[in-house]
């Protein structure tokens, strides 16, 4: 019988729930409103003979490097955050190895440090999922090889001094450090410019949220230059698709449509986190375009009064310290108004207001 290797019969699938999902999308923290009409123009303007070429990134990462202000060396376009952590991952972890994570946090660093045989330790945010920064530096060892961070965390919306991250790259010169900004449009706060210096520190970031690109798969990482060579040795060169990088460049410059998004789901998150308050509900201040709220032991049957009125949202009790926890994406002013009705009614229905003050 043909056997996979160890670390990878060791994995757990990791099956997001994304069967059937209509309605107003509140469960994977996309867009809900998509991208920009430009790039939607940009898109329909291709032609068979784009599709014929192999896609080239290089030219797409001299703009992106530009935009960010970087050096085009320093620059790589992924596809999605989702393949930047696997490349970190295939380039500094040897078998038995230690990847440091603090949870609960977004599922992918641990599945892809699994896969390369490296041992994951879990690190607990503390009280009110605030970072772990002692704790996490109490479990450096030599062996600690790769260390990521997601700023702000998904699923509970805190964010970390970039200080602490600045501390923690320096104490573990040995181990790759990626700061996840997949949520950074929504923050505002970045590490970025610090990756030319710091040859340990990673800066990733994402088309698939503020950007409404999710589907084309398109991300970035960013680090110093002979530590990005490293991992351009083992990336491919086509896995960024002609269509994502045919559309980037307009994607980065209609930055008024991404800016009027941003604001609005900034607004809206303040208002959902009140609305939540008024209704007894324990939610944590976000900063990104999400709120985690705890529901109690009616969170499956909150997420399912919810679908049955057309909203999708993500039960997330089975994360560590997440018990009876749903996460809300934060869209428009218009999509958090349909939110905020149905979560009262919801509310009302499932009798939570006693629940949480009982
Ligand atoms: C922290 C974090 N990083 C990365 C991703 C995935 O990004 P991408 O779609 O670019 O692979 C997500 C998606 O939910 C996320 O929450």
């Amino acid at each position: 019988m043909l056997e996979a290797r160890t670390a990878v019969k060791n994995l757990h699938a990791y099956r997001p729930p994304l069967a059937g999902r209509s309605g107003l999308r509140l469960d994977f923290n996309e867009s809900t409103v998509g991208c920009s009409p430009r790039v939607l123009a940009r898109l329909r303007s291709l032609d068979a003979e784009l599709l014929a070429r192999y896609p080239e990134r290089e030219p797409v990462e001299k703009e992106v490097a530009s935009f960010l202000g970087l050096d085009p060396a320093q620059v790589l376009l992924t596809n999605g955050v989702d393949e930047a952590i696997h490349l970190l991952c295939s380039t500094y972890l040897n078998p038995g190895d230690e990847a440091l994570i603090v949870v609960p946090t977004f599922a992918m660093y641990a599945i892809f440090a699994q896969a390369e045989g490296a041992r994951v330790v879990e690190v607990r945010a503390r009280e009110n999922f605030t970072f772990p920064e002692r704790d996490l530096l109490g479990q450096l060892s030599p062996r600690t090889r790769l260390i990521a961070v997601a700023n702000p965390n998904n699923p509970t919306g805190a964010a970390v001094a970039g200080d602490v991250l600045l501390q923690l790259a320096q104490a573990a010169p040995h181990a790759a450090v990626l700061v996840d900004e997949a949520y950074f449009e929504f923050h505002g706060k970045t590490l970025i410019d610090h990756t030319r210096a710091i040859e340990n520190l990673f800066v990733a970031r994402t088309f698939s949220k503020a950007y409404g690109l999710a589907g084309l798969r398109i991300g970035i990482l960013t680090g110093e230059p002979q530590q990005m060579a490293m991992i351009r040795r083992v990336a491919s060169p086509y896995s960024v698709n002609a269509v994502a990088l045919a559309v980037l460049p307009e994607a980065l410059q209609d930055q008024e449509y991404i800016g009027r998004y941003v604001v609005q789901v900034v607004g809206s998150r303040e208002k959902l986190q009140q609305e939540l308050g008024a209704l007894g509900l324990h939610y944590w201040p976000s900063h990104a375009n999400f709120v985690l709220v705890r529901i109690g032991s009616a969170h499956a049957e909150f997420v399912r009064a919810l679908r049955d009125r057309g909203i999708l949202v993500r039960d997330r009790n089975y994360d560590p310290g997440c018990e009876g926890c749903v996460r809300l994406t934060v869209g428009t002013d218009e999509h958090t108004r349909t939110l905020i009705a149905s979560l009262r009614l919801v509310a009302e229905q499932l009798g939570l207001r006693n629940e949480v003050r009982a």
